[in-house]
């Protein structure tokens, strides 16, 4: 009887790198790659080092390093399958990277405990293509239902902040409105307050507008600007928006076959791609 040999391809990463080094050379990395303001002796909210994440036998991240500023936008882009999604779910810690590190203000999320992970997660907004909000919670419920539960806000303190977050995508007319009587576009809305709501440290985007009407898009995009340019919030999407990425983006990382093939400037990237797999998906694209 053949039995299929366990995998062994167990992947060795160095440690974590020491906190003021890594700061040093992210920032010898990336100050001419990212329209982020450095500021003297800053250190990335967000450190990605030799992330690798393997599904059974296949490596889907394979040696990802990446580095995210307080206040920066950074757009993450790619073809289907190249490992955009489980990049995000390692980083807030719906997936357990098979090997690697990822520090948030340099402290080391991986390997986390149970009671640690809820703590970490507080930190990690995150938005869903397919919006995940509660169907039987209006609009205001939805974006409270964090705060009280996980943050222990007062009722109306938390309502307050809802109504605000609301308001600022447009949707205070609708907060007693429930998911199923709302548009996908505004349901995205609703998702995208309840994230701002918790005030997380980064707030990670996985394809917000992909499950969108073409005329729904526009308005999501438009909170998305609006959160990006006028807040100082951190910001990692994954998107198709091209328009969005270029004026929005403070770095565009393009990834492909589990690693961060190119990142830059988005001029720089959408204009002058160093790397022929860049060229290839952009020209498929366009
Ligand atoms: N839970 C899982 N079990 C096994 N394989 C998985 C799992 N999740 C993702 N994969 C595989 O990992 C690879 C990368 O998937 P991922 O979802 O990260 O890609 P992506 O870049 O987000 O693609 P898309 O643009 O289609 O969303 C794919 O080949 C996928 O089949
Ligand atoms: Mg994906």
């Amino acid at each position: 009887m053949f039995v299929k040999p366990a995998y062994t391809d167990k992947v060795e990463v160095p440690p974590a790198m020491e906190a003021n080094e890594a700061a040093r050379l992210a920032f010898e990395q990336d100050k001419g790659r990212s329209k982020h303001h450095f500021v003297e002796g800053e250190h990335p909210v967000v450190r990605v080092e030799h992330l690798n994440k393997t599904f059974t036998d296949t490596p889907v991240l394979r040696d990802v390093n990446l580095n995210v500023w307080n206040g920066e936008i950074v757009v993450v882009l790619g073809p289907s399958g190249s490992g955009k999604s489980t990049m995000l779910r390692c980083i807030n810690l719906l997936e357990t990277p098979t090997a690697g590190h990822i520090l948030i203000d340099d402290q080391e999320i991986t390997g986390a405990s149970k009671t640690s992970i809820n703590e970490i997660r507080r930190n990690l907004g995150m938005v869903f293509q397919s919006f995940n909000l509660f169907p039987h919670m209006t609009a205001l419920e939805n974006v409270m239902v964090g705060q009280t539960k996980v943050l222990k806000k007062p009722k109306e303190e938390a309502r307050a902040e809802a109504m605000k977050q609301l308001e600022a995508v447009g949707l205070a007319d609708r907060a007693d409105y429930k998911p199923p009587q709302l548009s996908g576009g505004q349901q995205q809305r609703v998702a995208i307050a309840r994230a701002v709501a918790m005030h997380p440290k980064v707030l990670l985007f996985d394809e917000p507008t992909s499950a969108l009407d073409p005329e729904l898009v526009r308005d999501v995009l438009a909170v998305m600007r609006d959160l990006a340019l006028n807040g100082d919030m951190t910001m990692i999407v994954v998107t198709h928006e091209m328009g969005f990425a270029r004026d929005v983006a403070d770095r565009v990382v393009f990834m492909e076959g589990g690693v961060v093939v190119e990142q830059g400037l988005p001029d720089q990237v959408f204009d002058h791609p160093t790397q022929e797999r860049t060229k290839e998906f952009l020209g498929s694209i366009r």
